[in-house]
């Protein structure tokens, strides 16, 4: 099973895919994490990549293109996976078809995690993250049960640089520019599946699942 998960910043597409692929047992592919990881790493492509995302912009699609075929030619992906927040533009979207293509693979749904602006600025100027293992918080909803410490692994929990409310607001805009018309793209290949994505989380994760045709979780 190769899912995509469509939605604007906060929808809750990695709270989702995480939940799945520890569940499942199906890789999570978040091109955002691979470049925090570049970012921490202080790699060329990270250093080059924090320009852009400081500010909300998207990173050059041959860079984020680039980091998808080399993930997905890897032997956990074999089962199928979960592609958060990849593919962000059509010329994405082509490249990874393509690249499935010549793999004998296609893309088997296309999840949108639906909402509206308005309840997003919140979702991320509350999210907390663990620089360590990557779990993930928000200070009302899901808050830690000790103020900044990740209830996991003991680690800190860090707010992402992105989740400043002008940056926000930028990501905002450039999702319904950019990333929106691929509503439209999978649609019209008939594998989109919308999900309301302002019910709780448990509740998200039962339509995903039902959705993902997992039925009902364990
Ligand atoms: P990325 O890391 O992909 O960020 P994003 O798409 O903006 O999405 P977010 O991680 O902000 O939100 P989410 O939908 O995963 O929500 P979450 O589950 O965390 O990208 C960051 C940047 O990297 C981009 O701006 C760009 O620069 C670059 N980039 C990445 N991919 C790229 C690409 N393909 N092309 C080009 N550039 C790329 O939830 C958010 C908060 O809400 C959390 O606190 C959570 O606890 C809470 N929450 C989740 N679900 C619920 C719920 N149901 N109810 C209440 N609270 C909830």
């Amino acid at each position: 099973m190769i899912s995509v998960f469509l939605g604007p910043p906060g929808s809750g597409k990695g709270t989702q895919a995480k939940r799945l692929s520890a569940e499942k047992k199906t890789p999570q592919l978040s091109t955002g994490d691979m470049l925090r990881s570049a970012i921490a790493a202080g790699s060329a492509l990270g250093r080059s990549a924090q320009e852009f995302m400081s500010r909300g912009a998207l990173v050059p699609d041959e860079v984020v293109i680039g980091l998808i075929r080399e993930r997905t030619d890897q032997g956990d992906c074999a089962g199928g996976f979960i592609l958060d927040g990849f593919p962000r533009t059509i010329p994405q979207a082509e490249a990874l078809d393509a690249l499935l293509w010549e793999r004998h693979r296609k893309i088997d749904s296309a999840i949108l995690f639906q909402i509206d602006d308005s309840v997003l600025v919140s979702r991320l100027t509350g999210r907390r993250t663990c620089l360590k293992c990557g779990a993930m918080y928000h200070i009302e909803s899901m808050p830690p049960r000790q103020v900044d410490v990740c209830d996991q692994c003991g680690s800190e929990l860090i707010q992402r640089e992105d989740d400043r409310e002008d940056v926000i607001l930028k990501r905002l805009s450039v999702y319904h520019h950019q990333t929106s018309p691929l509503v439209e793209y999978y649609s019209k290949q008939g594998i989109l599946s919308p999900v309301d994505a302002s019910a709780s989380p448990a509740v998200v994760f039962e339509s995903v699942s039902q959705k993902l045709g997992f039925g009902r979780s364990a």
